[in-house]
C-alpha cells in the first residue's frame, strides 16, 4: 500500500516557516505537493523554490490581519492552517521578573496569532466544509519550566484549551482542528543553546544536549526530537488520511512527560 499523502493541489499557510519545525512542515508539505505560504518577520536569504512568502509580525493583530489577507488574495483560500509560530522572550526570574508587556507579548504571540488566524480563515473552510487547522502547543503545558516559561507555558495551555473547544465547534461543519505537542525539539536554535551551556560547562555538544536533557528530568528516548520527525507527524495529521482525527493533541517527546 503506498503511503502518498494525497496533498496536490491543497493549499496551505504554514506560520514561523523560515526555521526550525516550521521550515521542515513547509518543506514537508511542499515535497508532498502541496501549494504552501509562509510567514516569518524577515524572509530567508535562501528562499524554499515554489514557496510564497510574507513577511509580517504575528504577534500584532495588524500582521496576522495582512498574512490572511495575502493568503486569501494569493492562494484563493486556505485548506492547511498549521500554527507553528511561537517562542518565548521572557527573561529569566520566574513570576516576579514577568511585567505586564511580558505576559501580553507571549499571550500575543503564542495564544493569539492562532485565534486571529483561525478566525480570519475558518468562514471560508466552513464555507466549503472542509479544512484543517493544527495548533503546535508544548509539553511545557503540561510540564511548565517556572524560571524563565511560566508565561509561555500558560499561554500555550490556553491555546491547547482553545484548539479543544474549537474542535468541538467546527468539526460538525468540515474543518479538523488538531494539536501537536513537541518536547524538545533539536532546531538550529537548539543546537546553539546546547553550544552555548557545553563552553560554558567545559564539555562537548553531546553534554551540552545532556545538560538541557536534564533540565527536563530526562528524555527515556535519550534524545531531542528532529524538526523533520514533528513535521512528518504533521504532514500526517493535515492529510486525508488522518480524516477521523479531530480534537486531539499528539505528543512528539520521547517520552518525556513521565505521565499519560
Ligand atoms: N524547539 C523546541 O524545542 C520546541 C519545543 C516545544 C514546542 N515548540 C514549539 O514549536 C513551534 C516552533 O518552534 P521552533 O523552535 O521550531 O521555532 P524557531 O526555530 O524559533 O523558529 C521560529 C519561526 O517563527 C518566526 N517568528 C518568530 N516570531 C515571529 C513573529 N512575531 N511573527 C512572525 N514570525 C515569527 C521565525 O522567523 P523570524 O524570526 O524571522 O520572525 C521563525 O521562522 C513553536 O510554537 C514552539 O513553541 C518548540
Amino acid at each position: 500500500m503506498s503511503f502518498d499523502l494525497g496533498l496536490a493541489g491543497w493549499r496551505a499557510l504554514v506560520t514561523g516557516g523560515t526555521k526550525g519545525v516550521g521550515a521542515a512542515v513547509v518543506a514537508t508539505l511542499r515535497r508532498n505537493g502541496a501549494t504552501v505560504m509562509t510567514t516569518a518577520r524577515s524572509l530567508p536569504p535562501a528562499p524554499e523554490d515554489g514557496v510564497l512568502y510574507v513577511a509580517a509580525d504575528v504577534g500584532t493583530a495588524e500582521g496576522c490581519a495582512t498574512v490572511a489577507q495575502t493568503a486569501l488574495a494569493r492562494l484563493g483560500g486556505v485548506d492547511i492552517l498549521v500554527n507553528v509560530v511561537g517562542g518565548s522572550t521572557a527573561p529569566g526570574g520566574g513570576y516576579a521578573a514577568l511585567d505586564d508587556a511580558t505576559w501580553a507579548a507571549e499571550l500575543n504571540l503564542n495564544l493569539m496569532a492562532a485565534v486571529r488566524l483561525d478566525r480570519a480563515l475558518l468562514p471560508g473552510m466552513i464555507a466549503r466544509g472542509a479544512g484543517v487547522i493544527i495548533h503546535v502547543t508544548s509539553i511545557q503545558h503540561v510540564l511548565p519550566l517556572p524560571e524563565s516559561t511560566t508565561a509561555y507555558a500558560a499561554a500555550k495551555a490556553a491555546l491547547s484549551t482553545y484548539s479543544k473547544s474549537l474542535s468541538k465547534e467546527v468539526t460538525p461543519q468540515g474543518v479538523r482542528v488538531v494539536r501537536v505537542s513537541p518536547g524538545w525539539v533539536e532546531t538550529e536554535a537548539a543546537v546553539a543553546l546546547a553550544q552555548r551551556l557545553a563552553e560554558n560547562a567545559g564539555t562537548d555538544y553531546e553534554g551540552g544536549k545532556a545538560i538541557i536533557m536534564r533540565s527536563l528530568g530526562g528524555i527515556p528516548l535519550g534524545r531531542p526530537a528532529k524538526p523533520q520527525e514533528v513535521a512528518d507527524l504533521i504532514a500526517f495529521l493535515a492529510s486525508s488520511r488522518a480524516g477521523a482525527i479531530s480534537g486531539t493533541e499528539y505528543v512528539i517527546d520521547g517520552g518525556t512527560v513521565p505521565t499519560a
